[in-house]
C-alpha cells in the first residue's frame, strides 16, 4: 500500500477546509486501485471534514497534541480530545514545530508514547538541516531523532507507527531531495525500525517521504518500495496537483498489481 497525507497547515479556514475536503475525496473516485489518504485539517475545521471523510475510506489526522490527557493547559488539545473527534492519525514532531514553537525530541517522545497509548497513529517527523547535509551528518540527525522519538516505546501488534522523513531545506521550497537520497536514507530508517522493534511485523511500520512532493515528482518517489508513502504540504491545498499525486500512486499500484 502506499498512503499520501495532506497536510493543510494553517492554510485553510473551515468552509475552505470542507470544500477541500470535498475535493481531495473526488481524487480517489473510480479508481481500481487507490493509495490510502489521511487528510489534517486545521484543528478547527476537525469535525466538519470528519463528516466528509466519515463517507470514505480516508482517515482524519491532527497537525499536533498535546500529551495530557486534561487540565491546565491553555490552549492545548489532548489524545482523547482528538479521538472523540473521530482523528485516527497525528503528525507529532513536524519540524515547524520543533523550529517555531520549541519542540525538542522529549517532547516529541512524550507525544508518540500518548499517541500510541490512544490508538492514534502517530507520523513522526524527521530530518536534517541543510547545513547537516553539507556536513554529511544526514544519517547522524536522522538516528538521533527517531530513536529520541521511539524512546520507551513498546510495541504492540496492534500498533502502527508511520515515519516521514522531510528534508528541512526540502519543506516548502521547491526543491525536493532526489529519489536516490530518499531511497539511502528511508532504507537507513528501515534498518533502524527493524532494529529497535524486531519482533513486529512488516506492515506495523511505514516510512515517509515528505518535501516540496507535487504532481511532477510524485510518481519517482512512490514507485520505490522504500517509499510507503508520501507527506505532503503545499500541493495538498491545489486540487489540481494533490489529484496528479493521487494518481501517481493509482498507477505505481495498479503496475505492481499486474507485474
Ligand atoms: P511541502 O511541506 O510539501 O509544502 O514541502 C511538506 C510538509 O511540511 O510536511
Amino acid at each position: 500500500m502506499k498512503t499520501i497525507i495532506a497536510n493543510w497547515k494553517m492554510n485553510v479556514g473551515v468552509r475552505e477546509s470542507v470544500a477541500l475536503a470535498r475535493g481531495t475525496l473526488l481524487t480517489l473516485r473510480g479508481r481500481k486501485v487507490s493509495p490510502a489518504l489521511v487528510i489534517c485539517p486545521p484543528f478547527v475545521a476537525l469535525s466538519e471534514v470528519r463528516k466528509i471523510v466519515a463517507r470514505s475510506s480516508a482517515g482524519l489526522g491532527a497537525q499536533n497534541m498535546f500529551w495530557e490527557q486534561s487540565g491546565a493547559y491553555t490552549g492545548e488539545t489532548s489524545p482523547r480530545m482528538l479521538q472523540e473527534l473521530g482523528v485516527s492519525h497525528v503528525i507529532l514532531g513536524h519540524s515547524e514545530r520543533r523550529a517555531l514553537f520549541g519542540e525538542t525530541d522529549e517532547m516529541v517522545n512524550k507525544k508518540v508514547l500518548q499517541a500510541l497509548e490512544q490508538k492514534l497513529v502517530p507520523i513522526i517527523c524527521i530530518g536534517e538541516s541543510a547545513d547537516q547535509r553539507r556536513e554529511e551528518q544526514t544519517q547522524q540527525v536522522v538516528r538521533d531523532q527517531l530513536m529520541a522519538a521511539l524512546q520507551g516505546v513498546r510495541l504492540k501488534s496492534s500498533d502502527t507507527i508511520m515515519v516521514a522523513y522531510e528534508p528541512l531545506w526540502a519543506i516548502g521550497s521547491g526543491v525536493a531531495a532526489t529519489v536516490s537520497d530518499v531511497i539511502e536514507t528511508h532504507r537507513f530508517i528501515h534498518l533502524l525500525l527493524g532494529q529497535v522493534f524486531e519482533q513486529a511485523a512488516p506492515g506495523q511500520f511505514s516510512v515517509l517521504y515528505g518535501g516540496s512532493v507535487d504532481a511532477e515528482n510524485a510518481y519517482g518517489f512512490l514507485r520505490e518500495d522504500e517509499v510507503n508513502g508520501v507527506l505532503v504540504g503545499g500541493a495538498s491545498v491545489k486540487i489540481n496537483q494533490f489529484k496528479g499525486i493521487v494518481q501517481a500512486a493509482a498507477e505505481v499500484l495498479e503496475a505492481k498489481q499486474t507485474s
